[in-house]
């Protein structure tokens, strides 16, 4: 690996986003150079001098085309706002690049059909957001529950939420909402951790008719808050709750309940910061930290490996097509208030190994005992 060439990277869209993965691609090149960003491409003629300023960058194009022609470009990054996302993908893909497409990476299933379609006929990897399962937390809590460590799951949660952004009118338009920004971590965790859901109903809408976005009344054209269900079967449950509705919390990203124990994330799980297990037979709370500083551009790191060793990703666009399934029949079922079957499945690599993030520090289970 030490004598192959650098690989040539494009980035399309260079807002909010791009400001931690163009980092975190420059960063990959200590102490050896691993990538080359050939060409950064915005629609925003504006964007040029930002990303010179910011990065000493000046190759840049409005034209997506550009990115997708260049033979010395390898893989390429869509972080556009998110209706643009599944046409940039297909694409790239097309043009037989490796692609990583934040999330969600379509808008319809239909869209995202086309694409994990493609991705298994062409010869680049489709990398799909939110990178998750890539967190140390995450892994280690798989393991807990695949080991059996807090029995069967019947109950479980997910929560992210936020005030939601001041810019970006896209975010309130259709192809916007906290479901597909927030809440798609939340399924593709649940998901990833207790599998493929089989069934799900919600209550989904617009909560905030208007609000101020890039400095302008704007009104708010797709749902802003939702509480989703999802049957895993056998009875198992687990509920997300999202909106761009909520100023602050103090709750886990994601809570598990099994039939001797309990799991909940310390954090959110776009970054989580280790997990609290209880055990019936040990009878205290026990801390796993994680102290990694997992960043959630982790997926860049992930596919520039996978591309220099030619292993297909952990993160599968089957995954995210579920995932996208679930979301936009949240929507569905919140329009008509019906519950709705779930067709797609996935199967996730798994994640054996001993890792359960360090040995963990017993703490007493009354309130405030330990912290
Ligand atoms: N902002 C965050 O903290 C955050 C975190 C994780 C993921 N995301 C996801 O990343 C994506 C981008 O979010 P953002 O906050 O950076 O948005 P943003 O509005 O700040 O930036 C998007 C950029 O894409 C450009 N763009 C739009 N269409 C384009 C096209 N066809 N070709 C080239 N450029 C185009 C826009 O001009 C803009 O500069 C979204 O899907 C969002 O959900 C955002």
């Amino acid at each position: 690996m030490a004598d192959r060439a650098p690989i040539g990277v494009g980035v399309i869209g260079c807002g909010s986003v791009s400001r931690k993965y163009i980092p975190h691609l420059l960063r990959l090149n200590v102490p050896r150079p691993r990538v080359d960003i050939r060409l950064l491409c915005d629609v925003d003629p504006d964007r040029k001098a930002e990303v010179a300023a910011r990065y000493a960058i000046d190759r840049f194009s409005t034209d997506p085309e550009a990115v997708f022609a260049d033979p010395a470009i390898d893989l390429v990054l869509v972080l556009t706002s998110m209706p643009e996302h599944g046409h940039l993908a297909r694409a790239a893909l097309e043009a037989g690049k490796h692609v990583l497409v934040e999330k969600p990476m379509a808008m319809t299933v239909e869209e995202a059909a086309h694409l994990v379609e493609l991705a298994g006929r062409s010869p680049g990897f489709l990398l799909p957001a939110p990178h998750v399962v890539l967190s140390p937390t995450y892994q280690a809590m798989w393991r807990r529950l695949h080991r059996g460590d807090v029995g069967t799951v019947r109950t479980a949660r997910g929560f992210y939420g936020w005030a939601g952004p001041d810019w970006g009118q896209w975010f309130y338009k259709p192809g916007g909402g906290p479901m597909f920004d927030l809440g798609v971590y939340n399924v593709t965790t649940l998901t990833g951790l207790l599998g493929p859901a089989k069934r799900i109903v919600a209550l989904s809408g617009v909560a905030i008719p208007e609000r101020v976005v890039d400095g302008e009344m704007t009104k708010v054209e797709t749902d802003d808050n939702a509480q989703l269900l999802l049957d895993f079967g056998d009875a198992r449950y687990a509920v997300v709750t999202t909106g761009f509705t909520i100023q602050k919390y103090r709750v886990p990203g994601i809570e598990l309940y099994g039939s001797d124990g309990t799991i909940q994330m310390i954090g959110d799980d776009w970054a989580p910061k280790g997990y609290e297990l209880w055990q019936n037979k040990a009878g205290c709370w026990q801390i796993f930290e994680d102290t990694s500083g997992w960043p959630w551009t982790d997926g860049i790191r992930h596919l520039v490996e996978c591309v220099e060793t030619g292993t297909p990703p952990h993160i599968t666009p089957e995954h995210a097509f579920h995932v996208l399934e679930i979301m936009t029949k949240s929507m569905e079922s919140g329009r008509t208030g019906r519950a709705l079957d779930i067709e797609s499945t996935f199967t996730l690599p798994r994640f054996e190994g001993a890792d359960l993030l360090g040995t963990g520090a017993e703490r007493d289970h009354a309130p405030g005992s330990a912290e």
